[in-house]
């Protein structure tokens, strides 16, 4: 049995990835590290095979915790943990520097104390800033660094620490940068949960803009099965971008949403812009099919249906967090 020590594992990909890891890898043993902030949700974990799982409530950003957490043998860390929503980190930036990027230092840090073999940092397609829309330019592995939001400079900022650590101290280190990912247990602040929940209960669906933003969309389990063969094929040093070859308009992510829960475009309520925002995503994930034969294996028509076929089953979990801070923190952001 290997032991992997996954941060962030109660959170939307992260428990996706713990799920996986533990239905598809027999000899693979998890200890999930999370803070349990506002978007990690004991809940994301009920069902795990407790023999193989073993949850540790922790903040990445205290050495002693995470030091005492990881165990002697470990074979890699796969840091998921991090404040993750574009739109908070606008309005305070503070504590994604904490989690995103000295978090990210201390997690360095003890994989080196530790002799961990391996260090996987999650990354996104947000670190290398926009690309124009109605042209063919795509994110490369050698596009360059140029962030836009706070998020995505404190995430570009940890990707430069992880290099360092490579190079200067020998950590063996993957980097992987995906997409807008979809699917089950994502918190309904990103777009999809948030219109899905709205129109679910018939309430306004804000759209920033002219809703002509484009992203490019992967389901959650296609995004995890990529993370682990970039852990188990790729080569230290490197940095892998993953993306299903799905570029959307908001507009029309939101239109679709709509049909399949039969529910009137007139919800749709277009509402001022987010500072900064990227206008277009598109990833060329030609190095991931290649270098590590990595497919995505859900279309976005069936990822789209099971995503919300598993809100309209899982009311009580979404009931759950639209409570109080929701409330406080959607009236803040939407009015
Ligand atoms: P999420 O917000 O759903 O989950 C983040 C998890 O990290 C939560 O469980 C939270 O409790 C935990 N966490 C936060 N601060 C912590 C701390 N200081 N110590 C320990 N745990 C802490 O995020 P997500 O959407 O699942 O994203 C996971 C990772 O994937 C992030 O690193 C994000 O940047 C990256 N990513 C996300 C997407 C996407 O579309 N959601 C795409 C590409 C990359
Ligand atoms: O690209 C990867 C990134 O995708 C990840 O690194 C981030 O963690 C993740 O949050 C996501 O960032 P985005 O900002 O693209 O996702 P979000 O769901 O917030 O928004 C998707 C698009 O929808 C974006 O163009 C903004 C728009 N939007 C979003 C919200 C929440 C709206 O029009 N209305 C909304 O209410």
């Amino acid at each position: 049995m290997k032991t992997i020590f996954v941060t962030g594992g109660a959170g939307f990909i992260g428990s996706a990835f713990v799920r996986l890891v533990l239905d598809e890898i027999s000899n693979v043993k998890i200890v999930n590290f999370d803070a349990l902030t506002y978007a990690g949700n004991p809940d994301n974990l009920q069902g795990l095979d407790e023999t193989r799982h073993r949850f540790v409530k922790g903040d990445i950003c205290d050495k002693d915790a995470v030091l005492q957490a990881l165990p002697e043998d470990c074979e890699a860390i796969f840091n998921f943990a991090a404040e993750s929503h574009v739109d908070r980190s606008i309005n305070s930036a503070s504590e994604f520097v904490l989690t995103n990027v000295l978090g990210t230092q201390i997690l360095l840090d003890s994989a080196r104390a530790k002799n961990v073999r391996r260090f996987v940092q999650i990354s996104t397609d947000e670190v290398m800033g926009t690309l124009p829309e109605n042209e063919t330019a795509f994110f490369t592995e050698t596009s360059p660094l140029k962030p836009n939001s706070p998020y995505a400079a404190s995430k570009a900022a940890a990707e430069h620490l992880v290099r360092a650590a490579h190079e200067t101290f020998g950590v063996d280190t993957i980097i992987t940068r995906c997409g807008n990912n979809y699917g089950q247990r994502q918190f309904p602040e990103k777009l999809i949960p948030l219109i899905i929940a709205n129109a679910m209960n018939d309430e306004s669906l804000p759209v920033y803009g002219d809703g002509k933003n484009v992203r490019d969309w992967i389901f959650v389990e296609d995004h995890c099965r990529a993370i682990w063969l970039a852990y188990e094929r790729g080569k230290s040093g490197e940095s892998y971008n993953i993306g299903a070859r799905n570029e959307r308009q908001n507009i029309e992510v939101v239109k679709s949403i709509l049909d399949a829960l039969d529910k009137p475009h007139s919800l749709i309520k277009f509402v001022t812009d987010r500072p900064g925002h990227d206008r277009r995503y598109a990833i060329d994930a030609a190095k991931v099919e290649t270098e590590l034969g990595w497919q995505p294996q859900t279309t976005w028509e069936e990822g789209l249906q099971k995503t919300i076929d598993w809100y309209l089953e899982n009311q009580d979990w979404i009931k759950r967090i639209r409570n109080g801070a929701y409330r406080d923190y959607y009236k803040k952001q939407y009015g």
